[in-house]
């Protein structure tokens, strides 16, 4: 009995094992195939069916090879290969010739040395071509006029050093060339009609000149972040009118000049963002983008910038994001920001700001802005009235300042503020008018700061929409933390985080004194010598 059974599952086992031969291929949506370990094109042919629109090839143990002289007429019924993890494609004599309906090809990942036009049906009909992570090290336009229907051209992660100049003149549909992450040192594409989107990026282009542009006037976005750019020549708009997108992003660039941006009859430009970010420039001059009246984002993060002239942003009116962190911002003029009407989000963390005056937002109110981050800088005052033109702030970032003290008046104006840090300051209080200002606060940081005790909570309607604050690391009256933390658990506030030093026990969360009750007076906490004695904890 027990040996019949045992034949029986070995005989099981065997018809499975061969069914799975048999079914190297699987359909996944109508006339959409996976096929498995599939040696040539020759084998694929015997698999294609007459409804089989679209296969990706996926092999673990070997590539795939084109082979033979002998047409396989099957494969003419294929709109689209996916190749990508056919394990490497050799290309034999027929190349890709008899898929000579295909749209969609997908060749990444497929150790393709490079193209040859032999390799390609004449007239064909792709739209679609993806040879992005090979070792292609030119382009020529003899391959690229086999191809007069593409629309889409990724070429990303090759080693392509030359693009034949105009290799892309016959592709008229041609609207997205990605040349990311290759070796050229000159941009020589020529002309193409209708093009839209090229990236450049992370090659090794030294010296640009925009002219290298006038073949492709309806360019929309031009991606050249990570190259070895110093300075862009004047007359962008000249080439590409209808620029929206210029990532510069990475480059060496020392300077922005207004030149740049300079169009044909003065023209208003399109330029919609323009990201500038990871560069040294150092000083922003007045008027330098005031033709940018439709630019939306700036990016000017992480340049060296130490001086902005007070009409540096003028013009910038259709500006929503402005992002100036880690520069080495050490004042900011008057007025500098007032023109921003449309502003949504100003970042100026991680500068060296010393103080914030009372009129950088200027006489003009600026309605839209909703997010304002100043954390991490050198900041010991703050105007009082330094806020009073972003009535709408929602989001105000403060933390890692110097900070000793806030003010009433700060705080007034800023009715919708729902998250505020201010942790990692100098604080030895927060006087209760303030936290009455706070009726939408729902997130609160004063974590790190010298405050050793709140105004009294018990009675009071502060903070009512408050949901997660965090206190940690002041000098805590214990009896007072006690109060704070009661009261905290009652409305069901979030404070403590578990893996955070000080609520694990490695460091002490407040100090023991000999009052009997919580001390709410700064003159008499500072005679106790409180914060000293945290300090030495
Ligand atoms: C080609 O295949 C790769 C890997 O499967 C995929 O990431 C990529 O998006 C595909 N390309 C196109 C154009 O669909
Ligand atoms: C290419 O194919 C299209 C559409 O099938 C056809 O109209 C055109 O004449 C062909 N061009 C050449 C050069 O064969
Ligand atoms: C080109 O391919 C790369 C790598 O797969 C991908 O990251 C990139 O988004 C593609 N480019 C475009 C324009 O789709
Ligand atoms: C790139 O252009 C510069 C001058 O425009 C020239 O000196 C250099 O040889 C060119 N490099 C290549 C690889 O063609
Ligand atoms: C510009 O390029 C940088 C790479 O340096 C990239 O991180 C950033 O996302 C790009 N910006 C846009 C808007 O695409
Ligand atoms: C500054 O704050 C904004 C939100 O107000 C946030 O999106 C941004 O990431 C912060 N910047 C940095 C550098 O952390
Ligand atoms: C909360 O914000 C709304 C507008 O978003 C405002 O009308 C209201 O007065 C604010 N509440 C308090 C208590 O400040």
């Amino acid at each position: 009995m027990q040996t019949l059974k045992l034949l029986f599952v070995l005989l099981l086992i065997s018809f499975e094992a061969r069914a799975k031969d048999v079914q190297e291929c699987e359909e996944i949506a109508a006339g959409s195939h996976i096929c498995r370990e599939i040696e040539s094109f020759q084998q694929l042919n015997g698999y294609v069916q007459e409804d089989w629109r679209s296969v990706k090839v996926i092999n673990e143990h070997t590539g795939i090879e084109s082979g033979g002289t002998k047409a396989l007429p099957a494969l003419s019924r294929l709109l689209h290969l996916d190749l990508s993890e056919s394990g490497g494609l050799t290309l034999g004599d027929r190349g890709l010739r008899d898929f000579t309906q295909l749209e969609g090809l997908n060749l990444t990942h497929c150790q393709l040395e490079e193209l040859q036009e032999e390799h390609f049906p004449r007239n064909s009909s792709l739209r679609s071509l993806d040879v992005s992570y090979n070792d292609i090290q030119l382009i020529t336009g003899k391959v690229m006029d086999r191809m007069p229907r593409l629309v889409y051209a990724n070429f990303s992660n090759n080693l392509v050093a030359e693009v034949e100049i105009n290799a892309f003149k016959g592709l008229r549909k041609l609207e997205f060339l990605d040349l990311t992450t290759n070796e050229q040192e000159n941009v020589t594409l020529g002309e193409n009609a209708n093009l839209r989107y090229l990236s450049i990026s992370n090659n090794n282009v030294r010296d640009f000149r925009w002219c290298r542009l006038r073949g492709v006037p309806n360019l929309e976005e031009l991606h050249l972040h990570s190259n070895w750019l110093e300075n862009l020549d004047m007359g962008l708009f000249f080439a590409t009118p209808r620029l929206r997108v210029l990532n510069v992003s990475n480059n060496n660039l020392y300077e922005i000049k207004a030149n740049l941006f300079a169009a044909a009859n003065e023209r208003a430009v399109p330029l919609q963002l323009l990201d500038y970010s990871s560069n040294n420039v150092k000083v922003l001059e007045d008027l330098v983008f005031v033709k940018l009246t439709n630019l939306r984002t700036l990016n000017l993060w992480l340049n060296q910038i130490n001086r902005i002239h007070p009409r540096a942003f003028q013009g910038l009116s259709a500006l929503e994001s402005l992002q100036l962190q880690g520069n080495k911002i050490s004042a900011l003029p008057d007025e500098v920001f007032s023109m921003l009407t449309s502003l949504e989000r100003l970042d100026l963390s991680r500068n060296k700001i010393k103080q914030l005056g009372a009129s950088i937002f200027g006489g003009t109110l600026l309605r839209q802005l909703t997010h304002l981050n100043l954390s991490h800088n050198n900041m010991m005052e703050l105007h009082p009235l330094a806020f009073s033109g972003v009535p709408h702030l929602r989001e105000l970032r403060l933390r890692g300042n110097k900070l000793t003290v806030l003010d009433l008046r700060m705080f007034a104006p800023l009715r919708r503020l729902q998250l505020l840090t201010i942790g990692e300051n100098r604080l030895e209080e927060i006087e209760g008018d303030i936290l009455e200002t706070f009726g939408n606060l729902s997130h609160l940081e004063i974590n790190n700061n010298r405050l050793s005790y709140l105004s009294s909570l018990q009675t009071s309607e502060y903070l009512l929409q408050l949901r997660h604050i965090r206190i940690e690391g002041n000098p805590w009256q214990c009896l007072c933390l006690d109060e704070i933390t009661a009261w905290l658990d009652k409305r069901q506030v979030g404070y403590a985080r578990p893996s955070s030093a000080y609520y694990s026990g490695r460091k002490p969360l407040c100090v023991v004194t000999p009052m009997e009750q919580c001390l709410r007076d700064l003159e008499a906490v500072r005679a106790h010598g409180l914060v000293e004695s945290y300090e030495q904890i």
